[in-house]
């Protein structure tokens, strides 16, 4: 049987900030789909990162889509800033968007796609009523704040019943997983559903970003 495409987000958060526009040049040349980019405030989760502006200029020198993940509350205040910085898929934590129907109708109203991110102990009844709203699931596999994280086993089968909920909706909504994944929970990871896998570590602190990237995406059945 066929198995279903798999997209790779590196997350640039593991990357080396200080030589950013080659790393992501070397990560979209060794296989990556999407980038992913970590927006933390400091306030919603206990660390910091980058805002619009670093976004702007990734997506000067990136060619595949930026899927910025929005770790900040509230988010409201700043979705247009990321839409006009180049993102391509803007993600929420229902968190810090009490009107989460608003704001996913007000991220696509800006052109991109919307996603909504479920931290571990947040249930997938969150998303139930808002899914014509959404473009993509984001089951967060670590409590949000940092990358280099051990994957949370239990995950596994709330990433299963979002991949049914999906599929009863008939959309082509995604289902990305994010969070301590690596060549050997990312079978796991695709097994239950997913479709789009974040790795930061997994690939960043490999030697061989294609390799890493190539680990990730290697067919789940070996045919006898
Ligand atoms: C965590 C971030 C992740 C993180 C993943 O809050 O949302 O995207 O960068 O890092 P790894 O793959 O190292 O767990
Ligand atoms: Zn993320």
């Amino acid at each position: 049987m066929e198995e279903p495409p798999v997209r790779i987000a590196p997350s640039l958060l593991a990357a080396d900030f200080a030589r950013l526009a080659e790393e992501v040049r070397a990560v979209e040349a060794a296989g990556a789909d999407w980038l992913h980019l970590d927006v933390m405030d400091g306030h919603f989760v206990p660390n910091i990162t980058f805002g619009p502006a670093l976004v702007k200029a990734i997506k000067r020198v990136a060619t595949k889509p930026l899927d910025v993940h929005l770790m900040i509350a509230p988010a409201d205040p700043f979705l247009a800033a990321f839409a006009e910085a180049g993102a391509d898929v803007i993600t929420v934590h229902p968190e810090a968007s009490p009107h989460l129907h608003r704001t996913l109708q007000a991220i696509r109203a800006l052109g991109c796609k919307a996603g909504v991110a479920l931290n571990p102990a947040t249930p997938i009844s969150t998303v139930k009523w808002v899914l014509d709203s959404a473009d993509l699931i984001l089951a967060m596999t670590v409590n949000p704040g940092f990358g280099g994280q051990a994957f949370i086993d239990n995950q596994l089968g709330k990433i299963a019943a979002l991949r049914r909920l999906i599929d009863s909706t008939g959309r082509a909504i995604h289902l990305q997983v994010d969070g301590g994944v690596t060549a050997t929970t990312a079978p796991r990871v695709r097994e239950a559903g997913a479709d789009v896998l974040v790795a930061g570590t997994a690939v960043f602190a490999a030697p061989d970003y294609a390799a890493a990237i190539a680990a990730l995406k290697a067919p789940l059945t070996v045919v006898a």
